[in-house]
């Protein structure tokens, strides 16, 4: 088990990064520095009622050597979670996908190979592609650390492109990394840009949820306080140079999600008109699914949240409690979701 005493979080003023933020800072007793750039996806408000002599935030650019590599220097260990993470945006305007997840992640590699610092990089499972929706296999096939890599969106290939860097940084230079590659997350502080906060907040303004197409695509949900103690787990205990997959055996249909959430606001879920189907996203993945048997083998972790309706529950009334805060952010979000159809 490595000492976690000072720890460097990118990206730890969006939705997973705060909730890993405010999970280290419950389990351990290490000094957690935030580097994030405050994008339209951060909140300093995520980071409130976290002790002040042991969190500190530094508004900077991952991609900016000048602060990255004086933050490194001070830490024992860096979790990487900054990126751009929305993959309609990555369809609109792919540059500073290229430029935070790509670049920004070779900045960061740079720095920990200068120092010496234990690093790992949390990405996603989209960097396998898409598995069939239908399928005669049983059971149905899932991804797994030897899946080979597919992405479909100018997201999912950046992502992709970053963990081939870590790879090559540890081979090459003997940098001493791990990879996480996780399921769709939900949970607190999730932008509304996003699927389940989207419909959430679209049901408490009295409108009907969005689907895109068929709304038949499956995601693999995972509650983000599940991720976070994944990740804490990889960071401690997790072999150097090694891929875990996370992921809590949550498969659903987009549609399975939308009724869920309309049947917790008391409408009609088979009610076909409670339902706006909308145009669909280019280059849609179809279904995700995780198999997450090496990271529960060899470092025993297991989801807390198993019941994915409970953990909906909580996230739906966590949404009714903070209005004043995904409101300012709604109006933008749907305008530019109207221009495009959707
Ligand atoms: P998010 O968009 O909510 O947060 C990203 C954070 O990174 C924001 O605080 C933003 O300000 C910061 N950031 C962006 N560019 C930066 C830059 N150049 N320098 C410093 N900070 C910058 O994203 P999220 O959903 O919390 O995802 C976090 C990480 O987890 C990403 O790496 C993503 O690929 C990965 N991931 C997400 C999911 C998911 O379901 N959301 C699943 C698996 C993996
Ligand atoms: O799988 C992990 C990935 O999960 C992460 O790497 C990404 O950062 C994260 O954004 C998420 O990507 P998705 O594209 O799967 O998530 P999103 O919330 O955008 O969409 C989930 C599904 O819901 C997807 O099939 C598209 C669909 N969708 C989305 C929106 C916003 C709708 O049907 N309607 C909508 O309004």
């Amino acid at each position: 088990m490595i000492a976690v005493e000072h720890i460097l979080v990118t990206g730890g003023a969006g939705f997973i990064g705060s909730n890993f933020v405010h999970h280290l800072v419950g389990h351990t007793e290490a000094r957690v520095t935030v580097l994030d750039k405050l994008t339209y996806a951060a909140t300093r408000e995520s980071l409130t009622g976290l002790p002040s002599d042991r969190v500190e935030l530094v508004v900077g650019d991952i991609a900016d050597a000048g602060v990255v590599d004086p933050l490194v220097d001070r830490v024992d260990a860096v979790v990487h979670y900054a990126a751009e993470s929305h993959n309609d945006n990555s369809l609109a305007d792919p540059a500073p996908f290229v430029q935070t997840n790509i670049v920004g992640t070779f900045t960061l590699l740079e720095a920990v190979r200068r120092s010496g610092v234990r690093f790992h990089h949390v990405s996603t499972d989209e960097v396998y592609g898409d598995l069939p929706l239908v399928t005669d296999e049983v059971p149905a096939k899932r991804f797994t650390e030897d899946t080979p890599y597919r992405p479909s969106s100018p997201y999912s290939a950046t992502k992709a492109g970053s963990d081939h860097l870590v790879r090559a940084w540890v081979r090459s230079f003997g940098v001493r990394a791990t990879i996480s590659n996780c399921s769709n997350n939900y949970g607190p502080w999730q932008h509304v840009e996003k699927f389940i906060p989207r419909q959430i907040t679209e049901v408490i303004e009295g409108r009907r949820p969005r689907v895109y197409g068929d709304g038949r695509n499956v995601r693999d949900w995972i509650h983000t306080d599940d991720h976070s103690a994944a990740v804490l787990a990889i960071l401690q205990r997790g072999r150097i140079g090694e891929t875990y997959l996370i992921g809590a055996d949550g498969e659903r249909s987009n549609l399975e999600v939308v009724r869920a959430i309309l049947r917790h606001f008391g409408r009609d879920p088979e009610d076909p008109a409670e339902i706006e189907f909308v145009a669909d996203r280019a280059g849609h993945d179809r279904r995700y699914a995780i198999e997450s048997g090496k990271l529960r083998a060899e470092l025993g972790w297991t989801p807390r949240f198993a019941d994915f309706e409970s953990g909906l529950a909580d996230t739906i009334a966590w949404y009714q409690a903070h209005e004043d805060w995904w409101r300012p952010a709604k109006a933008d979000t749907e305008a530019s979701y109207a221009a495009k159809g959707q």
